[in-house]
């Protein structure tokens, strides 16, 4: 039997670098190696889009912005009381925006209504963390660029950061920049992994690798490099669900051996 540590991993890096596919490859390859664990995809990326990469279509009044605003209309209407905080109100409404799939659930952080402000939302992400997060065996968690909202000291914490950059100056300095706002706001992570995705096989790998090894600390590891791959764009392209990616497929096995250093 494989015994699964519980795990709360969170990707993050530039955008557009891969980090919603790559998420889902990980879900793909927990599915595929543990057979009956709980699985919880948070997505609390603004231009959310897991949902749309699993084929899955995820409408407004389904995610926690969508149900916190429901919520808000009810006081104003007088059928709750008035005096409820926003911590409560997320209590309530969270179990309630879990979304339930066959093999995993997937909570959509969604946006704050009226307020306009996504972030308002995700100042509830830590909380909400600690209200799911024991109920699943592993949390992977699509993060919004800042990492601020990881920084409240409460409950649990985040236990691996991956860091995805593609072969840029700004994918590599972005992800410098997260380094260096883990060390502001003293978040402590586990390990964090930090990921080529899209880079060709020849000596550019050398570069990101240089700069892993002058971080020159034991908890932030270079996991690995990913190909571009023609696969991934396909399926990308005509909308399929990612989650079908041929397991014999060149970059699902890259992937595999990649995270199972992870997991
Ligand atoms: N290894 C790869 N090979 C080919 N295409 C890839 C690869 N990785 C990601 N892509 C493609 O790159 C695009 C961006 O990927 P994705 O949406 O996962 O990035 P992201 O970092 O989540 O972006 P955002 O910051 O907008 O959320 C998508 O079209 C995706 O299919
Ligand atoms: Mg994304």
């Amino acid at each position: 039997m494989i015994i699964l540590m519980k795990k709360i991993i969170s990707f993050s890096g530039k955008g557009g670098v891969g980090k919603s596919t790559l998420l889902v490859l990980m879900l793909k390859y927990l599915l595929e190696k543990f057979k009956d664990i709980n699985i919880l995809v948070i997505d609390a990326d603004p231009d959310a889009n897991i949902g749309d990469i699993i084929g899955k279509e995820i409408n407004f009044k389904e995610t926690v912005g969508g149900k916190m605003a429901e919520f808000k209309q009810k006081i104003q209407k007088r059928l709750i009381p008035l005096d409820v905080s926003k911590d409560q109100i997320v209590e309530s409404e969270v179990f309630d925006a879990l979304i339930e799939m066959d093999q995993f659930d997937i909570l959509e952080m969604g946006r704050g209504e009226g307020e306009g402000c996504y972030c308002s939302i995700n100042n509830y992400l830590k909380r909400i963390i600690d209200i799911l997060a024991k109920n699943y065996d592993v949390v992977l968690i699509d993060a919004p660029a800042g990492l601020e909202f990881f920084a409240r000291k409460t409950g649990r914490n985040v236990t691996d950061l991956v860091i995805v950059s593609d072969p840029s100056k700004m994918g590599i300095h972005t992800m410098k920049r997260i380094l260096e706002v883990t060390k502001e706001v003293n978040l402590k992570f586990e390990n964090i992994w930090i990921l080529g995705n899209r880079f060709p096989e020849n000596s550019i790998r050398d570069i990101l690798e240089k700069e892993v090894s002058t971080i020159g600390k034991e908890y932030i590891k270079l996991l690995g490099f990913i190909e571009n791959s023609d696969e991934i764009s396909r399926i990308n392209i005509i909308g399929d669900n990612l989650l079908n990616l041929s397991i014999d497929s060149k970059p699902y096995k890259t992937i595999k051996g990649l995270f199972a250093q992870i997991v």
